[in-house]
């Protein structure tokens, strides 16, 4: 099956970031039930390295973590905008959650990607990106306010392609400690 590990947000930010207005022609909105932000993707594993996966992630033991968006951005760029998210304020204490989840993936024999984490939720897609055609929703996205979440859990979800698009499906969850709250300003 197709896995990735994310942290779920809450139903009212889902709604909030799913009711943004893009007004882009050919953009693929993420539906507002399925936005999250990933730690993760392992694309297919098998069921054995799912529960090997599931001991490793038990052993996390962090603190729950505050996190404070920041303004929209792209990749790769503004010049060619396939990915519109909106991004996080640096904070050590989610870089070292990804961390430990990489090192857990890894630990299962589960090959991962090169690429360094970099925080972001990921808000629509667009296949034929041309230069600019974002920047007004980008620039609008600076003045975007929402309030700093705390992340209580981490997840394992699978995504299942169906001809409608991707279906999430959280199959574990692995709650962070309550004892005090890492990463604050
Ligand atoms: P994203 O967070 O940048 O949107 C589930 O597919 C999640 O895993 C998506 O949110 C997606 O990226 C992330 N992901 C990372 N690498 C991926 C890949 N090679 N294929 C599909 N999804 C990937």
């Amino acid at each position: 099956m197709r896995l990735f590990i994310a942290i779920e947000l809450p139903e009212e930010t889902k709604r909030e970031l799913g009711r943004l207005r893009m007004d882009i022609p050919g953009a693929r909105q993420v539906p507002a039930d399925q936005i999250h932000l990933t730690l993760s993707f392992l694309g297919e594993v098998d069921e054995a390295a799912l529960e090997q996966l599931t001991g490793q992630l038990t052993r996390i033991t962090l603190s729950e973590i505050e996190i404070h968006f920041s303004g929209t951005g792209c990749f790769p760029d503004r010049r060619r905008p396939r990915v519109l998210w909106i991004g996080l304020e640096p904070n050590p204490r989610l870089n070292a959650l990804a961390a430990l989840v990489r090192e857990a993936v890894l630990a299962c024999g589960i090959p991962l990607e090169e690429r360094p984490f970099s925080p972001h939720i990921t808000l629509a897609r667009i296949k034929l990106p041309s230069p600019g055609m974002c920047d007004a929703f980008l620039d609008r996205g600076k003045k975007l306010r929402l309030p700093a979440l705390r992340v209580r859990e981490f997840t394992i979800f699978q995504s299942r392609l169906t001809t409608q698009g991707a279906v999430h499906i959280p199959l574990r969850s692995f709650p962070l400690s309550a004892a005090g709250v890492s990463g604050q300003r």
